[in-house]
């Protein structure tokens, strides 16, 4: 479904993906971890065709990103859910669940709002998985944080993709909320057959909803396995926190004796 291998992304002198090999097979839950700044973002960029990566092959659901003239055809198969799910506030609950037909529907008719039929009762159903359905005709602005999120995921779900990338979806959600929001996210995917990449703060979500955990730190990918292998070991790899320059390091106290030199801080 995803096949990235060796990519590399610089911005100027920074050099953020530095050789991510990464496949997602069809259905997959992937969740990826890391500091802020690891490169989390940078890579769904790549994989949802908003950067081009400088080095390496990438392709999504059969379509290699390294040609311009695939971006389109990219986004009939790559949705994506923010953190700031980014809905119209004064439209409806089921228009902004339609909106993710816009490029299917094109850009005259949608701007009329002459949906079709078949992708009225498209987005009814994707607001039922996400248990809104009773909900279709509130403006999206009445809707609780929470509630919100699923709009956006249902509208990524109306998109009929084969990937859905969201970044931090839960980010600015209470922890209870949250954790049924990705329950939905995850749920819904799953009946579907569509494969997640999911970038994450929590650990604990990580863990209860990745079927795979893919741990990125400084650009690299230091962890790539089940779950159940995120030990100590795992989490100190993937939050890695950078080495302080020497003249930072904390001063022994006084009268201390080093047993060894040991070099580093
Ligand atoms: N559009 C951009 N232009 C310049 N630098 C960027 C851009 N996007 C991200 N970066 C830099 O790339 C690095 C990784 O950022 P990002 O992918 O957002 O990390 P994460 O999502 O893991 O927090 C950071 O150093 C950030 O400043
Ligand atoms: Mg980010």
């Amino acid at each position: 479904m995803i096949r990235a291998s060796q990519l590399h992304k610089r911005y100027g002198s920074n050099h953020v993906l530095r050789g991510i090999d990464l496949d997602v097979r069809p259905g997959e839950f992937v969740v990826m971890l890391g500091l802020s700044g690891a490169g989390k973002s940078t890579l769904l960029r790549c994989l949802n065709g908003l950067t081009t990566p400088d080095e390496g092959q990438l392709s999504v659901g059969g379509i290699d990103l390294r040609q311009r003239h695939s971006r389109r055809a990219l986004a009939r198969h790559v949705a994506m859910v923010f953190q700031h799910h980014n809905l119209v506030p004064r439209l409806s609950v089921l228009k902004n669940a339609l909106t993710g037909r816009l490029g299917a529907v094109g850009v005259l008719p949608s701007m009329l709002q002459l949906f079709p039929r078949r992708d009225v009762d498209l987005a009814r159903q994707c607001l039922e998985r996400v248990g809104l359905a009773h909900k279709a005709d509130a403006r999206a602005e009445s809707l609780s944080g929470g509630q919100m999120q699923r709009v956006g995921i249902a509208r990524a779900l109306a998109q009929q993709p084969q990937v859905i990338l969201a970044d931090e979806p839960v980010a600015s959600l209470d922890p209870k909320t949250a954790a049924s929001v990705m329950q939905c996210l995850r749920e819904a995917t799953r009946q579907l057959g569509i494969a997640v990449v999911c970038n994450l703060h929590q650990v604990e979500f990580a863990r209860e909803f990745g079927d795979r955990i893919v741990g990125l730190a400084q650009g690299r990918i230091v962890y790539d396995g089940a779950p159940s292998g995120l030990d100590d070991a795992a989490l100190e790899a993937i939050y890695q926190t950078p080495q302080p320059p020497l003249t930072e390091a904390p001063r022994p106290p006084m009268g201390y004796q080093p047993a060894l030199a040991v070099g580093g801080a």
